[in-house]
């Protein structure tokens, strides 16, 4: 069981949901996809996920290509204590490096607002889905949970479906409707409801 945090309202079936990723006894690499509009706590869960668990966490930006590579290797080198920060030349490296960090252990790996960084580089569900390729030793040597999120649900979505790139052989997928959360757990009167939805996507074996 992970803790989770006393300032967090509602959200327990997110909550379980994620924590059951981040606990996933299964070898190999994990993918999973999160999207929900703006404003419904995909980052406090996300964040809070890795602050319990160990966690990496990245929220890109509307950066060029290099510049979040170049930020990327600097949260890595954070992350893991290194004097300097890692350099990637491409998404490539970048991706190898994500997968790393679940060399020991399973761990949530998050990238937060993933479309920015498809915006600049088109290719980089491709990459992330060859470096999921089955049997490949970077994926089956890593526990990472890599955790894909975006507030865009119609682009986050299309990444798992039909031929999108990152299409697993045996996914599923999970969605929930709930009242934003309140200090009282309830919605407020007149409020829609809410929705996130967390797909996961066991890479085939
Ligand atoms: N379950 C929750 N409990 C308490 N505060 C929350 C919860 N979910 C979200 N919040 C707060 O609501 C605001 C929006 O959440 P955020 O995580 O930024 O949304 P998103 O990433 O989906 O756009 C933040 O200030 C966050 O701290
Ligand atoms: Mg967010």
């Amino acid at each position: 069981m992970i803790n989770k945090p006393s300032g967090m309202f509602d959200r327990d079936f997110e909550w379980r949901a994620l924590e059951a990723f981040a606990t996933d006894p299964a070898s190999g690499a994990l993918l999973g996809v999160v999207s929900g509009r703006r404003r419904q706590g995909k980052t406090f869960l996300l964040r809070a996920l890795c602050q319990e668990t160990g966690g990496f966490y990245f929220a890109a930006d509307e950066a060029t290509d290099r510049e979040s590579l170049n930020r990327l290797g600097s949260a890595l080198a954070d992350h893991l204590d290194a004097p300097a920060p890692l350099t990637f030349e491409t998404w490539h490296g970048a991706v190898d490096a994500l997968l790393a960090l679940g060399r020991d252990r399973r761990i949530p790996v998050v990238i937060d607002e993933f479309p920015y960084l498809v915006r600049a580089n088109p290719q980089l569900p491709s990459i992330v889905q060859n470096a999921l390729a089955p049997l490949r030793a970077e994926r089956e040597n890593s526990r990472a949970g890599l955790l894909l999120c975006g507030s865009a649900m119609s682009f986050m979505g299309r990444f798992l479906s039909g031929n999108a790139p990152l299409r697993g052989r045996a996914s599923l997928e999970r969605s929930v409707s709930s009242p934003p959360p309140t200090s009282t757990g309830t919605a407020a009167a007149g409020e829609p409801a809410q929705k996130m939805t967390l797909w996961e996507d066991k890479v085939s074996r």
